[in-house]
């Protein structure tokens, strides 16, 4: 079975929650790290948490969810081996797979509808990245 790690601020919680049933329904075993209620927290302590249980390889694909998507993704590429895409249409979930290698979905709430979020995660999660010469930028922005 497919699994993957989820998390959300209170910005992101509900949407979270709406993700958490469609990626269940696709068969995923989702991980969902928190936040657990609307009650106001902070985006980084969430970020940090779903960023070591990839760095660790224990899931190799994590989605997290705030306001507007852009917090989480900050956060999430202070950390290296972490590709985290800020995406609010279907063409750059895409293309945040095919050409960047994205890791972590970052979603924002407060952009997207449910329905659209869930195309670009279906989109995200069914894209394969395309190595060769995209390898090699990858490799220069670790170096
Ligand atoms: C919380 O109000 C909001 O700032 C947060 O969810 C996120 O959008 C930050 O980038």
């Amino acid at each position: 079975m497919n699994k993957i790690v989820i998390a959300s601020d209170h910005g992101g919680f509900e949407l979270k929650l709406k993700i958490k049933e469609y990626l269940l329904s696709q068969n995923y075993d989702v991980l969902d790290l928190g936040t657990d209620s609307n009650k106001s927290c902070d985006y980084p302590y969430f970020a940090k948490k779903l960023c070591s249980k990839i760095l660790s390889g224990e899931f190799n694909k994590g989605i997290l969810i705030c306001g507007t998507g852009l917090g989480m993704s900050i956060c999430a590429n202070r950390f290296k081996g972490i590709r985290a895409a800020c995406v609010s249409d279907t063409y750059s979930a895409k293309m945040s797979r095919s050409h960047n290698n994205s890791n972590v979905l970052c979603l924002g709430s407060r952009v997207l509808g449910a329905g659209l979020a869930c195309d670009i995660l279906d989109i995200w999660l069914n894209t394969s990245f395309e190595a060769n010469r995209h390898q090699k930028r990858l490799d220069m922005i670790d170096e």
